[in-house]
């Protein structure tokens, strides 16, 4: 595949974003990749775009590869994406993805940012890569980098909806998912939808129905379950929970929109989830959703639905409505679960889940001392990343810190800053 990346961050050769890209060249030597120094670059674009054009013409897939710059993309990038839409070109053969490095902060509204224009100049866009700054350099992120890529080609190739619709004519029994619906003797189409769901999915299938399930109530707040997880209600629920539906390959969702929301019953089952705290006990299990009604008009409920994986660690696989083909719908989220489940896809957390444990973070060091099941939780997963642990970087900035605030050493260091940053990231890449 000829892969064109677009560099948006202005410093050229020494960005860090850049370095991700050429990390997946070196592991995917099958495809051809060609880069423009946009962010670099811009004034001379701005004189003359031919070059840009021409390999724009020439890609069959453009990557938008930028640091996130206040919320959105870099001031650089953003004026290429003008220049492109100013040229006239048809780009809407053409296929599209991103890949940032950043913080996390606001990622999304850069993210969503690339997306909206791709849709102005026709091109489909596939979810990005939002990278932290240091992701490269571990093995997690690289994963998490190489596994993006299979995704990427493999929803360029076609797979998402290869086999969509076909019965399995027999059923894998290595790996097992649960649907959790609140079906009701009303609900045919909902029914018709998770029927259709099970057939389709190569792996088995259980269902839940949580509105047969006794549960005598909402949570109450009384903090029963703070010191071991212990519910103070006698209804079974947190034993469906553990010994259930949490021991399952995959979660899936199924339920009507009700009052913008996944109804009131549903609400009860989120909220008495309470008894394992804010522990993220499913983390690295993907989730899905098979909806009955207007879902593209819910930005709220879209919004809680992506957060939710978010903050737990979960891979969202897909959210199939019943607008237009639910049948072709199901079909894709079914190809995607298997996809992540085969792949253990787990994209690096965005905003939402790095900003939401930030904040429970801090709430459970805070209240460690009533919260014992979290506190342990959170310890020995290593979520208490407060950044003072870092001894070594803060050392090191100190040591930045001086040398920047001697004029003299400043003078002599020039732009030399970034270069001295890039050296990990080069040392990766001739690794
Ligand atoms: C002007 C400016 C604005 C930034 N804004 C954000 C931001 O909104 N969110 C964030 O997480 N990081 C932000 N950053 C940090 C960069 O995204 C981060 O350092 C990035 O990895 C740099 O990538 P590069 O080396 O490819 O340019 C900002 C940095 C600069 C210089």
């Amino acid at each position: 595949m000829e892969i064109l990346v677009i560099n948006g961050s202005p410093k050229g050769r020494n960005s860090i974003t850049l370095h991700t890209c050429l990390y997946l060249e070196k592991k995917f030597p099958q495809h051809h990749f060609e880069y423009l120094a946009a962010g670099q670059r811009i004034h001379a674009y701005e004189k003359d775009f031919t070059p840009a054009l021409e390999a724009l013409r020439k890609a069959e897939l453009i990557v938008f590869c930028y640091p996130v710059y206040t919320f959105l993309v870099p001031s650089q990038l953003h004026r290429f994406i003008e220049l492109m839409k100013a040229s006239g070109e048809d780009f809407s053969a053409k296929a599209a993805t991103q890949v940032s490095t950043s913080k996390h902060f606001y990622d999304i509204t850069a993210h969503r940012f690339i997306k909206d224009n791709c849709a102005d100049m026709g091109m489909r866009c596939l979810d990005g890569l939002s990278a932290d700054m240091d992701d490269i350099l571990t093995p997690r992120g690289q994963k998490q980098a190489r596994d993006w890529m299979d995704y990427v080609m493999w929803q360029l190739e076609g797979a998402d909806v290869a086999g969509a619709g076909l019965s399995p004519a027999a059923k894998k029994a290595d790996k097992r998912a649960v649907i959790v619906t609140d079906l009701t003797a009303e609900d045919v189409k909902l029914k018709g939808m998770i029927d259709r769901f099970v057939e389709v999915f190569p792996y088995e299938c259980d269902i839940v129905n949580i509105r047969e399930f006794p549960i005598q109530g909402g949570c109450i707040s009384c903090f029963n379950c703070a010191g071991d997880g212990t519910c103070a209600y006698k209804d079974g629920f947190p034993e469906l929970l553990r010994e259930n539906i949490h021991r399952h390959d995959a979660i899936l969702y199924a339920f009507r929109i009700q009052d913008h929301s996944m109804g009131s019953r549903f609400k009860m089952y989120d909220d008495r989830q309470f008894c394992n705290g804010h522990r993220t006990v499913t983390m690295g299990t993907p989730f899905g959703y098979i909806v009955e009604g207007e879902y593209s008009k819910e930005e709220n409920l879209r919004l809680l639905l992506e957060a939710r994986a978010q903050v737990g660690g979960n891979f969202l696989a897909g959210v199939a409505s019943d607008e237009g083909d639910a049948d072709a719908n199901i079909g894709l989220l079914s190809n995607t679960l298997c996809f992540a489940l085969e792949h253990q896809y787990c994209p690096p957390q965005n905003f939402l889940g790095v900003g939401g444990m930030k904040i429970f973070r801090d709430l459970i060091y805070m209240m460690r001392g009533l919260m014992r099941a979290d506190h342990k939780f959170f310890k020995s997963h290593g979520q208490y990343d407060f950044p003072q642990k870092k001894w070594r970087t803060s050392w090191a900035m100190y040591l930045v810190g001086a040398l920047m605030r001697n004029k003299k050493l400043k003078a002599k260091m020039g732009g030399k800053m970034n270069e001295g940053m890039i050296g990990p990231y080069e040392k990766m890449l001739k690794q």
